[in-house]
C-alpha cells in the first residue's frame, strides 16, 4: 500500500486547467487499488495571496465543493482542511530548525520575487513576508506528517518536494531515521491545458474557463476563445484551442468528426457552439452536485471534520515519533 498526499490552495475559482490537470487525475488515482489517498485544502498556504477573510471563505468552499462534485469519495480519500491539523504547525516549527536559510533563498517563488524586485530597482525583499519565505517548510510538514510515499503535483511543484526531501534528510541525519522521504508523482501524460488566449490556462493570465460557472457563463467564456481570422469554408488548423478543448469532452467518434469538419471549413461560430454543447453536457451533472454542496455547506463541513479526525490519528503518531526523537515528551 502506497500513500499519496496532495494539497490544493483555495486561491481562486477552479477552472478547466485545474480540473483536467489536477482534480480528475487525482480522483482517478484514488480509485486504484493499493493506494491510500489524503487530499487537503491548503488554506494556511493560501494566506500568502488571499486578500481578505471573506475571499478565503469564498474560495475555500469553491474548492471543497468542486472536489466533492467531481467525484472525490470521502470514504476512499481522507479529505480535510489543513488548518484543522494542529500537528502540522508544530512539526513546521520543528522543521524550521533543520532547514538552512540558504535552502529557502533558492526556492522558486521567493527567488522570482527577488528577481522582480531587482529589475524594478527596489529593495530585494520588498513585499516578501515570512509566510512566503517559509512556505516550503510548511509544505514539507504537510507531506512528512503522514509518512507520505508520493506527492501528486504539477511540474511547477517539483522543487518543493525536492526541498522536502532535503529537510527530511537533515532531520534524519541529526536525530536518526525518523521521517520518510517523499517523492513527487508527476503524470507525464497529463497535458497542459491552453486558455482563452492560447497560453497555458492560468488564473495569473486571466484566460481561464471557470469549471462551475453557470451554463450561460460557460458559453460566454467559450465564445471568447481567441481564433484566427479564417472565414467559414476555409480549413482550420487542427491544433487550435477550440479543437484541443473539444477532445477533452467528446467521445472519440465525435472528436474525429469535429476535426474533419474543422478541416473542411467549419466556421468558428458554429465550432464554438458545438464545443459548448459537449462541454456543458460533460459538466452539467457535476455542476448540479456542486450547487447542492454550495447550498449545504454543513454537509461539506461535516465531511471535512470527519476527514480531519482520520488525518489527525495518523499525524499524531508521526508527531509523537518526532517529539521522542528530539527529546520532547
Ligand atoms: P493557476 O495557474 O490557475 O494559479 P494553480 O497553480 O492553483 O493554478 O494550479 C492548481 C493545480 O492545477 C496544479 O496541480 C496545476 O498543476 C494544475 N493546473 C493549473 N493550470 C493548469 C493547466 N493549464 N493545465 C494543466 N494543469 C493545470
Ligand atoms: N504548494 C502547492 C501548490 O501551490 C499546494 C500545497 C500545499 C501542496 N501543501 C502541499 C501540494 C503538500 C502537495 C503537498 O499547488
Amino acid at each position: 500500500m502506497k500513500r499519496f498526499l496532495t494539497g490544493v490552495k483555495p486561491t481562486g475559482f477552479a477552472h478547466l486547467g485545474n480540473y483536467f490537470g489536477a482534480i480528475k487525475p487525482a480522483i482517478e488515482l484514488s480509485k486504484q487499488k493499493d493506494s491510500e489517498c489524503l487530499y487537503f485544502i491548503a488554506d494556511y498556504h493560501a494566506l500568502t495571496t488571499v486578500e481578505s477573510g471573506a475571499e478565503m471563505e469564498e474560495y475555500f468552499y469553491n474548492i471543497a465543493c468542486t472536489w466533492l462534485a467531481c467525484g472525490l469519495d470521502p470514504e476512499k480519500v481522507i479529505f480535510y482542511r489543513q488548518s484543522d491539523i494542529k500537528e502540522d504547525f508544530e512539526l513546521n516549527w520543528i522543521l524550521c530548525n533543520v532547514t538552512p536559510k540558504g535552502l529557502m533563498n533558492r526556492a522558486h517563488a521567493y527567488k522570482a520575487m527577488v528577481e522582480k524586485n531587482s529589475e524594478n530597482g527596489v529593495e530585494k525583499d520588498d513585499g516578501v513576508n515570512m509566510g512566503l519565505y517559509n512556505y516550503p517548510i510548511l509544505m514539507t510538514a504537510d507531506i512528512v506528517l503522514f509518512d507520505t510515499d508520493f506527492v501528486p503535483v504539477g511540474f511547477d511543484q517539483k522543487q518543493h518536494v525536492e526541498i522536502a526531501r532535503d529537510i527530511v534528510h537533515n532531520f534524519n541525519l541529526k536525530y536518526g531515521k525518523t521521517l520518510k522521504e517523499p517523492n513527487e508523482y508527476i503524470d507525464k501524460n497529463c497535458a497542459t491545458l491552453v486558455g482563452l488566449d492560447g497560453r497555458k490556462m492560468s488564473k495569473s493570465y486571466n484566460n481561464t474557463i471557470r469549471l462551475f460557472g453557470t451554463s450561460g457563463e460557460l458559453k460566454k467564456s467559450i465564445m471568447r476563445i481567441v481564433t484566427d481570422s479564417r472565414l467559414p469554408g476555409e480549413p482550420k488548423d487542427k491544433e487550435c484551442t477550440v479543437n484541443k478543448l473539444f477532445k477533452l469532452f467528446a467521445s472519440a467518434e465525435e472528436a474525429e468528426k469535429f476535426e474533419n469538419d474543422l478541416l473542411a471549413g467549419l466556421g468558428w461560430g458554429e465550432a464554438k457552439n458545438r464545443l459548448f454543447e459537449v462541454a456543458d453536457r460533460y459538466i452539467s451533472p457535476m455542476r448540479e452536485k456542486y450547487n447542492h454542496y454550495m447550498a449545504h455547506k454543513d454537509e461539506v463541513d461535516k465531511i471535512l471534520a470527519d476527514g480531519a479526525v482520520k488525518a489527525r490519528s495518523i499525524a499524531s503518531k508521526v508527531l509523537s515519533r518526532v517529539r521522542k526523537a528530539i527529546g520532547v515528551k
